[in-house]
């Protein structure tokens, strides 16, 4: 990395630091380890690199496009492109030119499905999604959700979600993104922009980077600054960056930057992680837009690499001025239009995109369906991401016998009536969107910008009673006692509870007491309690989880609209439950440490240091040897598997060099080299039970100087009983790698890998190692 920069006329938090502290940036490589800035400094990288499409073939001839187009734009309508509106019909929209028939960018959230519409589908959340560990449900998630979005002329979908990765256990936003494993999360991310570009719509991946905690996420008028994230360069690098190589790699057109300051500079004009790490090191060819209200300085951060500001009229007139007084060089601004485009052409939208038709809030408009048959892939989805993590004497799957007599009990067992008579509630608002939470029943998604506006919620309730009909069975219940009554003759009783989370706050525990005493209220007298859990992030069950009643436990997370119908499946065994945990369930809140909570900091200048490093969830887990009651990766079936035959395949035509080689040119996603396969690893997995099943066969790693183990690959195979499957894992350079923060590259080392399949990071079946 060779940057030379003029910050001389930048006086940003960003070069203050870097004057007191008396570092040069400008040296490609520091010399000892003690010159790395630890966290709390954020270097200073000027200029921006200008985007030039040297990725790939459509990349420049996007590129061709994109310049073609600035090149007959004045200074305002440049401008004019950098600045979103939001409007009644977008959530941001980008200037447009007219007179090139250009309409600029509309903009609308999010991740798990158009909000605020109707006759769109609710998809499950993205922690839902990663429980399902399937990669072609990944994929065809975010196929099915850019058709939507394509379908209602929507240009940029925002989302996926990378981050928050999930390090503050209870932070408010953890289930929008798959869980606190880069590996995972990057895999969904790949799958996701893969998906969503397929179908001609511009991913954005979001949020870059470390917005960890919903707690001071922006600044205040009465408490200062907004917290600072200080994170170490190595933990960016291999723990909150990674993911969303997997994203720019698989071309992600725009990248969100986030609300709190990285390093003691705002993330949306935070150069070292815009114009250095983002722009340079990844190679990313698009445009980043701040997240809402997100941008805290003008030149700042047009300089530091923000090319779309949202939403701020105001913008225009101070960025025209900026450009005009030399403070924003032309060469800037250019890029930053250019860029826009560039990934307007690299998704083809100027071929026949379908026109904008959105609507107004409670306007009356033609109904635009959009949903196609998406509900199919919804209750799949559903159903593949809900993790069986207690089933004793096989309670599950029920069968007619064994279900005659059903009681249903608990508030979350059905949508209640409230929930329709608020449109704020299911997403008919744009600003004020609490999602569902233990007042509306169901809970199918958690709260704020990655909620979704479900066209009908198919209830828990209403599945099972339309089974028990078909039984010709018998139904009891009661949504609302804490102690309700358990008729004698119930043969099994199911109790419906949830854990509600939402964007804007972090949560204040991992349990509740009403819903807690409401399982051993039910448990007392009934024998066959199965527990159902909605859970926006990690629940707790120890108060009744070994309790002897409670004989089948559920993690039904956050399954969309579908969310009754894809219980059914497992409850009765139409589907085998094949979902893992995407993250460590602790016996104690406690067990969590320091990232349990978001920080509170009330100073002016809050502070939150990721001094853990790369040790969260089961990596911390595994180094303390605390015992988790359920771990990561995690989950029962109603059939068994067998591991066997490990085999590992060195790849003969790649290098295994120490580093990448220097002189290949960077593409986006970062250096070629880092995504060879250099190993191909391989099991076969039998089915060993009665009934046909899929398993997630999980590969981990341990890297010399790196947690003693970390997820580098899973499969999920399908196997028929008394069959086998061969599970495939393709092991990368970059998944053996990690960061020399000295030589800022990555790096092989020589020395012993240890490698072990299993069905989970506790259970691993077979090990192996590898030498380098
Ligand atoms: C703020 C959220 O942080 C972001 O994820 C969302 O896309 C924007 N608001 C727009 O709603």
């Amino acid at each position: 990395m060779r940057i030379s920069h003029s910050a001389a006329a930048l006086i940003t938090t960003n070069s203050l630091l870097a004057c007191v502290s008396g570092y040069s940036f400008e040296q490609s490589t520091y010399t000892n380890e003690s010159e790395v800035p630890f966290y709390g400094l954020s270097p200073p990288v000027y200029p921006t690199p200008e985007g030039n499409g040297k990725s790939s073939l459509a990349w420049a001839a996007a590129y061709v496009k994109a310049r073609e187009f600035v090149a007959q734009l004045d200074l305002e309508e440049k401008v004019n492109l950098t600045v979103g509106y939001q409007t009644s019909v977008c959530h941001g929209h980008t200037g447009s030119v007219p007179r090139l028939g250009f309409g600029g960018l509309c903009f609308e959230d999010g991740p798990s499905g158009i909000r605020g519409q109707d006759f769109v589908s609710a998809f499950p959340a993205g922690s839902h999604l990663a429980a399902t560990w399937d990669k072609n449900l990944m994929y065809a998630y975010g196929k099915a959700i850019a058709e939507e979005e394509k379908g209602k002329g929507v240009n940029v979908i925002l989302g996926p979600v990378g981050g928050p990765a999930g390090r503050v256990t209870r932070g408010g936003r953890v289930w929008e993104g798959p869980g606190p494993d880069p590996y995972l999360i990057g895999i969904q991310l790949g799958q996701l922009v893969t998906g969503i570009q397929d179908n001609g719509v511009i991913a954005c991946s979001k949020h870059w980077l470390f917005n960890e905690q919903e707690y001071r996420r922006l600044p205040t008028i009465n408490y200062g600054e907004a917290m600072s994230s200080n994170v170490d360069d190595l933990t960016m690098h291999e723990l909150y960056a990674w993911p969303f190589m997997n994203a720019l790699r698989a071309g992600s057109g725009a990248v969100m930057c986030s609300y709190q300051r990285a390093n003691n500079s705002y993330s949306c004009q935070n150069s070292k992680l815009m114009n250095g790490v983002l722009k340079t090191e990844l190679g990313f060819e698009g445009f980043v837009v701040s997240d809402w209200g997100g941008q805290q300085s003008g030149v700042a951060s047009a300089n530091a690499g923000l090319d779309v500001v949202m939403p701020w009229f105001g913008w225009w007139q101070n960025l025209t001025t900026m450009v005009t007084n030399g403070s924003v060089s032309i060469e800037r601004l250019d890029d930053m239009a250019t860029r826009q485009m560039a990934s307007y052409y690299f998704l083809k939208q100027d071929e026949k995109y379908p026109d904008l038709s959105i609507s107004p809030y409670n306007v009356q408009h033609p109904i635009i369906d959009v949903r196609d048959n998406h509900s199919q892939l919804i209750r799949e989805i559903g159903a593949a991401g809900t993790v069986l993590v207690k089933n004793t004497n096989k309670t599950l799957p029920l069968k007619a016998s064994t279900a005659r007599f059903v009681s249903i009990f608990g508030y979350d067992a059905e949508v209640k009536a409230e929930a329709w008579e608020d449109p704020t509630r299911y997403g008919g608002g744009y600003d004020v969107n609490w999602g569902w939470n233990t007042f509306n029943g169901t809970l199918i998604t958690g709260g704020g910008s990655g909620s979704n506006s479900p066209p009908y919620v198919v209830s828990p309730f209403q599945a099972i009673q339309q089974r028990v009909v078909a039984n010709k069975g018998m139904l009891r219940w009661d949504f609302f006692s804490g102690n309700p009554t358990v008729e004698a003759s119930t043969q099994v009783c199911l109790v419906f509870i949830n854990s509600y989370s939402s964007e804007s706050f972090d949560r204040l525990s991992l349990t509740d007491e009403f819903s807690d005493n409401l399982v051993n209220n039910v448990a007392t007298n009934c024998s066959n309690t199965v527990v159902v859990l909605h859970a926006a992030g990690t629940r707790l069950v120890e108060s009744w989880i070994d309790n002897e009643n409670v004989t089948a436990v559920i993690y039904a997370g956050l399954p969309g609209q579908e969310a009754g119908s894809s219980l059914v499946d497992i409850l009765f065994g139409d589907v085998t439950p094949s979902g893992k945990l995407s993250h460590t369930v602790a016996r104690k809140e406690e067990d969590y440490g320091e990232v349990l909570n978001s920080t509170i900091d009330y100073s002016a200048f809050p502070q939150s240091n990721f001094t853990e490093g790369v040790y969260i969830d089961y990596r911390a887990f595994d180094r303390n040897g605390t015992v988790p009651r359920f771990e990561f990766g995690f989950g029962l079936s109603y059939t068994t598997f067998t591991y066997s035959n490990i085999s590992i395949v060195q790849r003969d035509n790649v290098s295994v060099a120490e580093y990448p080689s220097k002189n290949i040119s960077i593409v986006q996603g970062g250096h070629p080299e880092l995504w060879d396969v250099l190993f191909e690893i391989s099991a076969v997995i039998t089915n060993t039970g009665e009934v046909a099943g899929a398993e997630v066969a999980q590969l981990y790693l341990g890297i010399p100087t790196a947690p003693v183990r970390q997820l580098r690959g899973f499969d999920k195979v399908m196997v028929q009983p008394e069959e086998a499957a061969t599970a495939l894992f393709e092991v990368t350079r970059r998944d053996l790698s990690t960061w020399d923060v000295v030589a800022q590259e990555w790096k092989l080392q020589k020395a012993n890998y240890t490698v072990s399949i299993g069905a989970s990071s506790r259970d691993l079946r077979l090990n192996s190692t590898i030498v380098l």
